[in-house]
């Protein structure tokens, strides 16, 4: 049996993305003072008590590497009309912050402007997942202004998300 059990990578790729996320970038400041970032869409909750979240970086990331020496993360959960942002902290190497504005959270990592919502964590742990890491963190600090939809990723596409016309369905403030 092969590494993969069997299983198609490509095949996995196509049916996993019939799962649809939002897309998160993750920053931090590096132990070099500059400011570091990902995009990934395996950002999720994972405890209210205590309250921890979690993402899923590539082993063969770049930026990873250096998002770990940071003493603290942010995880900005993108807005709809963010899509280039995405883009452009989805490529490898070059200064991904360019044109990006942001500001400083409480505990000094980058919280970029006009996201859906910002999450600031500690690092809880830091774990191996066949060829990715699971990172646990421990949120400090959270805020999510409430009126700005959220960047949908889905079969390799970005769009937005439109609730059902019903009552007590999402009304974004
Ligand atoms: C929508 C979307 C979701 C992604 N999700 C992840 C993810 O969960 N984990 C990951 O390691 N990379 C993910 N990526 C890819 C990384 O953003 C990209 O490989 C990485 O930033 C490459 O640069 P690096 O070497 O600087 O890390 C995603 C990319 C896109 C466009």
């Amino acid at each position: 049996m092969s590494s993969t059990n069997g299983v198609d990578p490509r095949q996995f790729r196509d049916v996993l993305g019939n799962y649809p996320t939002g897309v998160a970038v993750v920053t931090a400041i590096a132990e070099d003072g500059r400011p570091v970032g990902m995009a990934v869409g395996s950002f999720t909750s994972v405890s209210l008590d205590p309250p921890l979240v979690a993402f899923l970086p590539d082993r063969s990331s770049t930026s990873f590497p250096r998002i770990r020496t940071a003493a603290s993360f942010c995880v900005n959960v993108l807005a709809a009309d963010q899509e280039a942002l995405c883009r452009g902290f989805a490529v490898r190497g070059g200064d991904k912050f360019a044109g990006v504005s942001w500001a400083s959270t409480k505990s000094g990592a980058p919280r970029l402007d006009g996201v859906a919502a910002w999450i600031d964590c500690d690092f809880e742990s830091i774990t191996e997942a066949g060829d990715h890491y699971i990172v646990l963190g421990r949120v400090r600090e959270l805020h999510a202004p409430g009126d700005r939809p959220p960047l949908v990723f889905f079969r390799g596409g970005y769009g937005h998300f439109t609730a059902f016309e019903r009552e007590g369905s999402l009304k974004l403030r």
